[in-house]
């Protein structure tokens, strides 16, 4: 155990199990008692307790503390937190860190989540705004794509095929039974698979946000612009970097998501495949099934493959595929 998690456990000794990091939180920065603070929402592993003028992010539980990767992750966040603020991209400025536990503060942003602000409930954005909007949120992801990230990226990356993995993707793409299924009900997904692993080798990785959506993003209805970019658990470097646009177009419509892919093209020259994440989804399948497949009997490894096959169009979205499929006007 890493002395700083030592720490962590005899700090949080005195507490009853769920009776709040917020006490440990306050231990640490006194100054805060008093403000009762608002929750705002949990995501994948954390809380975000909003004060005056200060938001404090913290894991949600003691026991994720058994967890390393939990601790990893937030470790990396505070750090990647810093070093895009200290580089002047609209991310809120790390206030202080905790000594004892981990959790850490940050500058209060003003401002509505950009999902709200997209809803049109609580503002009607002019056309100029969302734009604006639109703009930001490309320039974002072209600024974000320049800082140097270094070591603080692990050089792994959990979206690439291994050159096994991709041998077996080829196989089973070119395995009869998977051509068959692909020719009757997705050809052109069909050709992008082929042209995906044809240009595999050739794929320069990128830094993404890994969790650009609306709740990540906050709106000030008073200078109509986006005022931060938040949440910087996800970020990764990754040989798919196109994945970002994918995500975007789940989480937003289309004719947004393709409007900010679009405004991001013509800022980085850079042309973005969307449909790339989904074809490395959908390969990566066929590799562990082509894999399974092998050790089957010659009749199941048929039956494994038009799993597969059938697989590809349906599980993986080829919704959302043909949506990233159509480029967006120049
Ligand atoms: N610096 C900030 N200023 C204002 N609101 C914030 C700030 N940081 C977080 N929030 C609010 O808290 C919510 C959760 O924070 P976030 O960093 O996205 O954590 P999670 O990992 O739980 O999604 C955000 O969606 C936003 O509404
Ligand atoms: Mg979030």
């Amino acid at each position: 155990m890493t002395e700083i998690r030592k720490a962590f456990f005899k700090a949080a000794k005195p507490r009853k199990k769920d009776r709040d990091i917020l006490d440990i939180i306050l231990q640490e920065r006194p100054d805060l008692k008093g403000q009762n603070p608002r929750c705002a929402g949990e995501g994948n592993y954390g809380y975000a307790f909003i004060f005056n003028h200060e938001v404090v992010k913290a894991p949600k539980e003691l026991n994720c503390y058994g967890d390393d990767e939990i601790v990893e992750a937030f470790q990396k966040e505070i750090k990647i937190q810093q070093l895009l603020a200290a580089q002047n991209l609209p991310v809120p400025h790390v206030t202080c860190t905790g000594q004892k536990a981990f959790f850490f503060g940050m500058q209060k942003i003003n401002g509505l989540s950009l999902k709200d602000a997209l809803s049109g409930v609580y503002v009607k954005l002019s056309k100029r705004q969302r734009k604006d909007i639109i703009h930001g949120i490309a320039s974002f992801k072209a600024a974000l794509e320049k800082t140097d990230l270094g070591a603080l990226l692990p050089p792994e990356d959990d979206f690439a095929l291994s050159p096994e993995e991709l041998l077996l993707a080829r196989e089973g793409l070119s395995a009869p039974v998977v051509q068959k299924i692909l020719a009757a009900q997705a050809p052109d997904f069909s050709l992008a698979l082929q042209k995906f692993l044809d240009d595999y080798p050739s794929r320069q990785p990128g830094i993404i946000h890994g969790d650009l959506h609306g709740g990540n993003i906050l709106f000030d209805p008073k200078t109509g612009k986006i005022s931060a970019f938040l949440d910087f658990g996800r970020v990764k470097r990754t040989i798919i970097p196109d994945a970002e646009f994918l995500h975007l177009q789940e989480c937003y419509d289309p004719a947004f998501a393709l409007a900010v892919q679009s405004a991001y093209q013509k800022i980085t020259g850079k042309d973005v495949q969307a449909g790339s994440y989904l074809c490395l989804k959908a390969l990566d399948m066929l590799a562990a099934r082509t894999g399974i497949a092998r050790r089957e009997k010659a009749e199941d490894a048929e039956n494994i493959l038009k799993a597969a096959a059938e697989g590809l169009v349906s599980k993986y979205h080829y919704g959302a595929y043909r949506t990233a499929l159509m480029k967006p006007s120049p």
